[in-house]
């Protein structure tokens, strides 16, 4: 193993108090930490565990397109990791949910003969089944990153829950890290072909303030608009009917009939 490392972690969406011991630690003893979060708050508490924190969020302007500033960003990464430096990566969230940098660094860090591991951290999602009360075992749960879901014209299951990412970013493929929801219009349409325009949908966004009540905003589908959108929605849409029970599979378990 060469030397210089790699360890990428989650901040989770609470400023602070999501870190977990082991990520504060590793945190505070890294070489350099280089930071992608959403929050100027967050960044300020990684600065204070570690001085030598540098933000990977310039690299949003270099880039044409996000996946540009993604690859940039996994470059810089490497960059450090090749000096020979122990390098934490800190990503909000989970660092490996909906964030292709990290895994890509940690791809190329291996490829190259460097130790290079990934700590969970809290994600959007985690939060989301805690405030709204959801829990993916009961029905099922669908997840699916907003552009994706259009462009690759993912099947929905309507007897699931459907989580969609980004939609603050919905048919956007730009660098900047703002608000450009200029795929909602189809989005719309897309989910109207499974739900009725009455279908209740929630648009949510996790509170980064211990203590404070996350953004949850329920409307009828045929509703849902730009107004309700920023760069940290996430959409919820509770299932629509129940799953068909089968019986014959029920017989096959041995499992007792309702
Ligand atoms: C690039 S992904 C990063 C996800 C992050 N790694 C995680 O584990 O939550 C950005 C998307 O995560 C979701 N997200 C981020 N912060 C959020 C928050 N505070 N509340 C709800 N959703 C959030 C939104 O769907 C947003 O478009």
């Amino acid at each position: 193993m060469s030397s210089g490392s790699l360890t990428v972690v989650g901040t989770g969406i609470r400023l602070g108090t999501h870190l977990t011991r082991e990520t504060r630690l590793l945190l505070e003893t890294a070489d350099v930490v280089l930071s992608l979060v959403a929050e100027p708050g967050m960044q300020a508490v990684l600065e204070r565990l570690n001085p030598k924190t540098r933000s990977l969020h310039d690299l949003y302007e270099l880039g044409e397109s996000r996946a540009e500033a993604y690859e940039a960003m996994a470059e810089e990464i490497l960059r450090h990791v090749r000096e020979g430096k122990n390098v934490v990566a800190a990503f909000y969230g989970h660092p490996g949910v909906f964030v292709a940098p990290s895994h890509e660094a940690i791809r190329m860090a291996r490829a190259e003969g460097y130790m290079a591991s990934m700590l969970p951290g809290i994600s959007a999602e985690d939060c989301l089944f805690a405030d709204l009360g959801v829990d993916p075992s009961r029905f099922g749960c669908q997840s699916y990153e907003a552009t994706d879901f259009l462009v690759h014209r993912r099947r929905i299951d309507r007897t699931a829950a459907l989580v969609l990412w980004q939609i603050g970013t919905v048919g956007s493929v730009a660098a900047a890290a703002t608000t450009q929801p200029t795929g909602l219009p189809v989005l719309v349409e897309a989910l109207l072909e499974y739900y009725p325009p009455e279908h209740e949908v929630t648009v949510y966004e996790a509170s980064p303030y211990p203590g404070f009540d996350p953004l949850v905003r329920t409307v009828g589908l045929g509703e849902l608009s730009v107004e309700h959108v920023t760069a940290l929605s996430t959409l919820y849409v509770p299932p629509r009917e129940p799953a068909p029970l089968d019986l014959t599979m029920l017989d096959r378990l041995g499992l007792p009939r309702p």
